[in-house]
């Protein structure tokens, strides 16, 4: 939640700035600001409510210069969307500017014991900080990195930033500081760059130095001086990161969300050819990991959203081919109350981003009660897969679209593949895989049928369902999040069973029921459930797969092997989603309200 670039360089920063902000859209747009020192001749500060474009459209004719500079996007936590809480934050004589991603948690007790008097412009915990650091520096008269390490020291041990201040009496220089939230700073010939995330300065440079929780550093256009969290000054070496720039353009794509539902075949592929050898034996799976598990005599997978939906998947393949009792669990919920746990319990946290604060919250108490812990995320390096004892890349390349499609499929096809490893399935999973990546692109190829359903079944509906049985039921949560959340259609996921206990009631004439039918078990209730809800009134809309599909049925599925049929039913979900967000004129990609890396609790 909200993006956080600096640039200090040898050549004029705003387009570079600009830029990366664009990038860092997805973790939140509702407003943006940007802050350039030009030396001697002046330093801008312009800030806008809306997307980066706003902000760039307000820049233009400013004739902004200056070679260094730090910019913001913003997710609001603290005070509503408006230009006074849009960041940089600048304290009450415009000496110090500082962007923060975050939340201060002892921000009212700070601005009560430290700042009575001071005028605040805006509701944010960030102005109370960059006024202390202000305060500070003049009162006690201390230097700029020790008026920000003296503000740091009084935060509340829950609060999470990460920190971006410029002095404009030091132009060029950039202070940086973070604790639960991500930062790196990259090193290049052109300057020196912090960012919260790489894929925003690719342009710049693809080497970094990963900023660890407690310290600070001194970034200048040709020098970085950290300091650990005992202020000793530290050297840490950067990382290159092999990731091409144009991973993370749409390319030909309107939306992101389409080319990445269009990846799905070619990541699930390439898992299977990452995981498996010629003879369909695991490799590339740590054998202290599988020895972990192995040991276990309970699973639990802890997660969010989308990512805790393709836990409920992932639970049938460690129960039934890992043969290990496996609970999953809201990250949010498991952090306060945790449940009884076995004796010998192991823990798959599941992420996207590897960054979810309230995932991020489970692993440090797991981590305190000393169980063995492994992280399955598509961003490498991330504080979650730092911080478990394993970590598995999920390999799905940038998700940027807000809603995730790839990386749920992904996650599921590495949870098959893991327990696999730990169990054998029976199956030559690698083969199965691959004949699901070939169904997937089928799928893919057939989708102006979505956009047709889409049209027809919910165009002017405010509600709908989606129902099916078993593992059905875990891809219909998973279907109707998809729906609620770009194109505002509240939309349940349901046990189809489970209706008939007091939903049904909700349905009306025209109500748009999405069924799922791939589980041969329990097709003949399914077929009554939604004979149940025609019967009131409701549109089914019938995806099944062939051996169950009758006439009338809106899509008939290809058909791979059961177990891993959530992998294909989901497609026909994720672009019905799609196309019904587009009929209705919304951003496909940047849904309102949501952000992509949600980095608060
Ligand atoms: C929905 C979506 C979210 C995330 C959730 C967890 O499309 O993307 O529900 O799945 O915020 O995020 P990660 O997977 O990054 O931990």
């Amino acid at each position: 939640m909200c993006g956080i670039v600096g640039f200090t360089s040898f050549n004029q920063v705003l387009p570079t700035l600009l830029k990366g902000l664009e990038k860092l859209e997805y973790r939140g747009y509702d407003s943006a600001g940007v802050y350039v020192n030009d030396g001697d001749q002046g330093d801008y500060l312009v800030k806008e409510t809306g997307r980066v474009a706003d902000l760039e459209r307000a820049t233009e004719n400013k004739n902004i210069k200056g070679t260094s500079g730090i910019a913001h996007t913003r997710w609001a936590t603290h005070g509503g969307v408006s230009v006074e809480n849009a960041h940089p934050h600048a304290s009450e004589d415009g000496r110090f500017y500082l962007a923060h991603n975050g939340v201060i948690e002892n921000y009212d007790e700070l601005r009560d014991t430290y700042l009575q008097g001071v005028k605040l412009h805006s509701q944010t915990d960030t102005e109370v900080a960059v006024q202390l650091i202000d305060k500070f520096a003049k009162e006690e008269n201390l230097s700029a990195v020790d008026a920000f390490k003296k503000m740091i020291a009084l935060l509340d041990g829950n609060s999470a930033y990460a920190f971006l201040l410029m002095d404009r009496q030091e132009p060029g220089i950039m202070y940086t500081a973070k604790k639960k939230s991500p930062l790196l700073i990259g090193v290049s010939d052109q300057g020196n760059v912090v960012t919260s995330d790489a894929a925003a300065m690719l342009d710049i440079t693809h080497d970094f130095i990963e900023l660890m929780d407690d310290e600070v550093a001194i970034v200048e256009k040709d020098k970085v001086t950290l300091f650990n969290a005992q202020g000793e000054p530290i050297t840490r070496l950067p990382f290159h990161l092999d990731i091409d720039a144009a991973e993370t353009d749409k390319g030909v794509y309107p939306y992101y969300m389409l080319k990445e539902v269009d990846e799905q075949a070619i990541v699930t592929r390439t898992l299977s050819q990452y995981y498996f050898d010629d003879e369909n034996n695991i490799q590339n799976i740590d054998a202290n990991i599988i020895d972990a598990m192995k040991a276990a005599d309970r699973l639990y997978i802890v997660a969010a959203g989308t990512s805790y939906h393709a836990g409920l998947v992932g639970k049938r393949y460690f129960e039934q081919w890992a043969k290990i009792p496996t609970e999953v669990h809201i990250s949010s919920e498991f952090a306060y109350d945790q449940p009884m746990l076995s004796q010998k319990p192991f823990f798959i946290f599941l992420s996207q981003s590897g960054e979810t604060a309230d995932s991020r919250e489970v692993l440090d108490n797991i981590t305190k009660q000393g169980y063995p812990t492994l992280t399955i995320a598509n961003v490498m390096n991330s504080t979650l897969t730092r911080e478990a004892d394993f970590a598995l890349p999920l390999l799905a390349g940038p998700e940027i679209a807000v809603a995730s499609t790839k990386a749920y499929t992904a996650q599921i096809s590495v949870e098959a593949i893991l327990a696999h490893a730990i169990g054998h399935s029976g199956l030559n999973l690698k083969l199965e895989l691959a004949k699901v990546a070939v169904e997937m692109q089928v799928i893919i190829d057939q989708k102006e049928d979505f956009k047709a359903i889409a049209e027809s079944a919910l165009s002017g509906q405010r509600s709908a369902f989606y129902i099916g049985r078993g593992l059905d039921a875990a891809v219909a949560v998973e279907a109707a999040l998809k729906l609620k959340e770009i194109s505002y259609v509240q939309t349940e996921g349901f046990a189809a069973g489970e209706l008939k206990h007091g939903t049904i009631s909700l349905i009306e004439e025209g109500t748009p029921v999405f069924a799922l039918l791939t589980q041969a078990k329990t097709a003949g209730l399914v077929r009554g459930e939604i004979a149940q809800v025609a019967a009131r009134g409701a549109n089914t809309i019938v995806i099944a797969t062939k051996e169950l599909a009758k006439t009338g049925d809106a899509y008939i599925l290809p058909e791979v092997n059961e177990l891993l049929m959530p992998l294909l039913e989901v497609i026909p979900a994720q672009l019905i989603a799609y196309y019904a967000t587009l009929d209705r004129g919304l951003d496909v990609d940047r849904p309102r309200n949501l952000a992509k890396s949600v980095t608060v609790q």
